[in-house]
C-alpha cells in the first residue's frame, strides 16, 4: 500500500496534454527530491496548472509518465494522489461555498469503514494544525463570508488535515496580504524541513526565498531548469519573459480636476451582520489613481460592491458626477459609466459557461451590439478578436469558454472588458493578481493611460509597490473608515504599513 510510502523523488517523463486547439504541456520532464522545493514559473497560460492537475489525477497526460521513487505510477483521481500524501492547494478554491470551515475540510475525511464523520474529532484536527503552523481559521464560518485570502488558507488547512506530505501550491500567495504571504513564505521554508513542495507563483522574490530549484514553462515547454540561489529574481525574469520588464509608474502632475466621486459618511453592512463600512469618506477627481491601501478585510470588498450596486448601503451617499447613486441597481450603475474589476473573478467578473466572446460584451446591452434584439454577431466577433489580440488573452478563439482559460487569462478578459469599454469612472480590486509581470505592466499602462484621459480610478490593493507606483492620491482603510489621505508623493512602505495596522499619529 503506498499510505506510508516516503516520496524519496517525484518524477515527471515527457508529459504531454492536449486541448481542443491548445497544446498545455508539451513534452515536460522535471523531478521533485524529498524535502525539495521546486518553483514552477512562466507566464499565464504557460501550462503550469495543467501539469500539477495531471500529477493529481484530475487530468489524464496523453503522453509521457510519472514515476514516484522509480516506480511508474497512474493516478486516476486526486484520491489516487492522496494516497500517497500528495495534496494540492488549487489557484481556483474549491470549497463549497454554503458549508462550514469545518464541514468542508471534513468532507475530504470520511472513515473509510464506517462512511462517517466525527465532526468533534476533525475540529480538534484543525485546531492542532491551526496552531502548529500558526494558520488561523474559523471553523464555524460559512465559506461564502470568507474572503478569498481566507479561502487560500482554509485550503491549506485542509490540505495539510488530509495528512499531505508532498504539497503542491498553485500560486497561494496571490489572494494572501503582504504580511500573510510572508509569514507563509517562512511557514513553508519551515515545512520544507518536512515535507516536499511545488510551489507556482509569479512572485519571483518568494520563489527566491522558498524554493531550492525553479523550472520555468513557456508555450507548454520546459525552457529553463537550474538551482534557484544560483539566480537573482531580475535574471529569474529575463529567463522567463525574454526580455526586461520595466515597472510602470505615475510621474504625471498632480490632477486638478473636479470631484467625480465623492463618497460621504458611509455605512455598510458586511455578509456577517457587522459595519463593514463605518462612516467612511473618500473623494476621487477626474483623472486621478486614487490607490486605497489596507489589509482585506477592513471593508474594501463592501465599498467596491457598495458603489457597483451589488450590496445595500445602510447609510451615507455615494455622488458620481454629482448624482447620488447609492441603492442603484448594478445596471443603472453601470449605465452610468461605473467600470468595475471585481475581485472574485470567477463568480463576479465572468460567466465561465460563456465563450470569451460573450464575456466580452456581458456590459454592453445598451444597443451598441445588437439592434432589434438580434445581435450582431460579426461586430462583435471583431470586437472580441480585437480584444484577444491586444490584451494577449491565450486562447485557440474566441469561441472557448472563459471557464477553460487560465487563472491570468480569465482575468485578461474582465480587464479588457472594464478597460475597453470607455468607462467614466473605474474601479479596480486586486487588479493584477495572478498576472504574470509582463502582463501586469501591460495593465498599468492602460490604468495610466486611462488617467490621462481624464477617468478616474480607485484602485484597491494590497501590493504597497503598485499603490505608491500608480496613485496620485493614497487613502488607507481601517476597519471600514479612512484612516488618512495623502499625497502619494508623501508615502513611503512604513508610513502605510503604520496605517494599516490601525495606528494614526493625528488621533
Ligand atoms: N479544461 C480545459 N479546457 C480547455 N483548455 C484548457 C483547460 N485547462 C487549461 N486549458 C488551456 O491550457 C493552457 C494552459 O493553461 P494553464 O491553466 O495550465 O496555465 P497556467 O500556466 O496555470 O497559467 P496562469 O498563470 O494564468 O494560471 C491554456 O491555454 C488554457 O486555456
Ligand atoms: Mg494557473
Amino acid at each position: 500500500m503506498p499510505n506510508n510510502t516516503v516520496i524519496e523523488e517525484l518524477r515527471l517523463e515527457h508529459i504531454t496534454k492536449r486541448f481542443p486547439g491548445v497544446l498545455a504541456c508539451d513534452d515536460i520532464s522535471l523531478s521533485v527530491g524529498k524535502h525539495e522545493v521546486l518553483a514552477l514559473v512562466g507566464e499565464n497560460g504557460a501550462g503550469k496548472t495543467t501539469l500539477m492537475n495531471i500529477v493529481m489525477g484530475l487530468y489524464q497526460a496523453d503522453e509521457g509518465s510519472m514515476f514516484i521513487n522509480g516506480e511508474k505510477v497512474s493516478f486516476k483521481s486526486p484520491n489516487d494522489a492522496f494516497a500517497y500524501g500528495i495534496g494540492m492547494v488549487h489557484q481556483q478554491y474549491m470549497l463549497v461555498p454554503n458549508m462550514t470551515v469545518l464541514e468542508n475540510i471534513a468532507l475530504g475525511m470520511k472513515d473509510s469503514w464506517h462512511f462517517t464523520v466525527d465532526l468533534s474529532s476533525v475540529r480538534k484536527r484543525i485546531e492542532e494544525i491551526s496552531d502548529h503552523y500558526g494558520l488561523k481559521v474559523d471553523p464555524d464560518a460559512f465559506v461564502w463570508q470568507l474572503s478569498v485570502g481566507e479561502q487560500q488558507r482554509v485550503e491549506l488547512v485542509k490540505t495539510l488535515c488530509l495528512g499531505a506530505k508532498f504539497l503542491i501550491l498553485d500560486e497561494p500567495t496571490s489572494a494572501l496580504t503582504p504580511q500573510e504571504t510572508d509569514e507563509l513564505i517562512v511557514l513553508l521554508k519551515n515545512m520544507s524541513r518536512e515535507l516536499s513542495i511545488i510551489f507556482i507563483s509569479h512572485k519571483l522574490n518568494e520563489v527566491k526565498a522558498l524554493s531550492d530549484k525553479v523550472s520555468i514553462l513557456r508555450h507548454g515547454r520546459v525552457v529553463f531548469n537550474g538551482r534557484t540561489a544560483d539566480y537573482s529574481p531580475s535574471e529569474i525574469a529575463a529567463l522567463m519573459t525574454g526580455h526586461e520588464v520595466e515597472i510602470a509608474s505615475n510621474n504625471s502632475e498632480k490632477t486638478k480636476g473636479k470631484d467625480v466621486l465623492v463618497i460621504e459618511n458611509l455605512v455598510v453592512k458586511s455578509d456577517r451582520g457587522f459595519n463593514a463600512l463605518d462612516g467612511f469618506n473618500l473623494t476621487v477627481k477626474e483623472g486621478e489613481i486614487v490607490g486605497l491601501a489596507g489589509v482585506s478585510g477592513n471593508g474594501q470588498r463592501e465599498l467596491a460592491e457598495a458603489i457597483n450596486g451589488i450590496r445595500k448601503t445602510e447609510s451615507g451617499k455615494i455622488i458620481f458626477y454629482g448624482e447620488e447613486i447609492q441603492n442603484l441597481t448594478p445596471n443603472g450603475v453601470i449605465k452610468k459609466g461605473m467600470g468595475y474589476i471585481p475581485e472574485e473573478r470567477n463568480t463576479e467578473g465572468i460567466v465561465p459557461s460563456m465563450s470569451i466572446k460573450e464575456n466580452i460584451i456581458l456590459k454592453d446591452s445598451d444597443g451598441r451590439f445588437s439592434s432589434h434584439h438580434i445581435l450582431k454577431n460579426k461586430e462583435i466577433e471583431k470586437y472580441a478578436s480585437t480584444l484577444r489580440e491586444s490584451y494577449d488573452i491565450r486562447s485557440p478563439h474566441i469561441f472557448v469558454a472563459a471557464g477553460s482559460l487560465s487563472g491570468g487569462n480569465i482575468q485578461k478578459v474582465i480587464l479588457a472588458r472594464e478597460i475597453d469599454r470607455n468607462p467614466k469612472f473605474l474601479v479596480c480590486v486586486y487588479p493584477i493578481r495572478g498576472l504574470d509581470m509582463g502582463a501586469a505592466e501591460f495593465i498599468h499602462r492602460l490604468l495610466l493611460d486611462l488617467r490621462n484621459k481624464g477617468v478616474g480610478i480607485l484602485l484597491i490593493s494590497e501590493e504597497l509597490e503598485e499603490i505608491m507606483n500608480l496613485s496620485d492620491r493614497i487613502a488607507v482603510i481601517f476597519k471600514g473608515k479612512n484612516q488618512k489621505m495623502m499625497d502619494a508623493k508623501e508615502a513611503t512602505t512604513d508610513k502605510l504599513g503604520i496605517l494599516m495596522a490601525g495606528v494614526n499619529d493625528e488621533d
